[in-house]
């Protein structure tokens, strides 16, 4: 059987961007169209010219989400050296911007109870919401992986819920990059509309 890679693609990720717009999100929008220009795909003018009226619907946005979006990147790897990880030895960053483009971090945290211990995306996402956000535009992910560091199970989960299209990040240390959009990491997912009504 044929397994479908849920990799943003170029075509993909300008799909996202715009139908963030349909619904007026422009934030979202922005930060799939600024990662849609840096996948080096073989781009037809029809490509480049999509991404050019993304670029001026999003105005303002589009700026803000390539500026934060580096900043994001070297934070998330940078963060990493404060994870306490003594046990596993695998230490994760993680870095969440949230809707008004302002970045959270977190670090995977380990307890001599293994089973207490909190990952990086979830520690990250915890700072965001004790400020008092509740949705964000993109997580990044950092280890230093050959093979890059998903999010586990658990983080899929409670990532979604806030941001179900939020754009994924993973990140090693020599700069490897790939791209996801949550929805695609958990498909057929649970989420909170099965228990709230409104
Ligand atoms: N970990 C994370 O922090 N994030 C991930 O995406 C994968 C796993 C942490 C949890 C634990 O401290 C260590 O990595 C090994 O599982």
């Amino acid at each position: 059987m044929q397994h479908t890679h849920p990799t943003l693609t170029f075509d993909s990720a300008i799909e996202y961007a715009e139908d963030f717009i349909q619904k007026n999100l422009l934030i979202h929008s922005a930060y799939y169209a600024v990662v849609a220009e840096q996948l080096h795909d073989a781009q037809s003018e029809q490509q480049v010219q999509s991404l050019q009226s993304i670029r001026q619907r999003t105005g303002n946005n589009y700026i803000n989400a390539q500026t934060t979006l580096l900043k994001a990147q070297a934070e998330a790897l940078s963060v990493r050296q404060h994870s306490f990880a003594p046990y596993s030895n695998f230490h994760v960053g993680s870095a969440i911007i949230d809707t008004t483009h302002t970045i959270w971090k977190g670090v995977n945290v380990e307890c001599s109870s293994y089973g207490l211990t909190i990952c990086a995306e979830r520690s990250a996402l915890v700072s965001m919401i004790s400020a008092g956000h509740r949705a964000f535009t993109c997580v990044i992910v950092t280890a230093d992986t050959p093979t890059l560091t998903p999010p586990c199970g658990a983080c899929r989960q409670l990532l979604y819920d806030f941001s179900p299209d939020a754009l994924v990040i993973l990140l090693n240390t020599e700069g490897k990059r790939s791209l996801y959009s949550m929805s695609a990491l958990l498909p057929a997912s649970f989420h909170p509309g099965f228990l709230l009504s409104s």
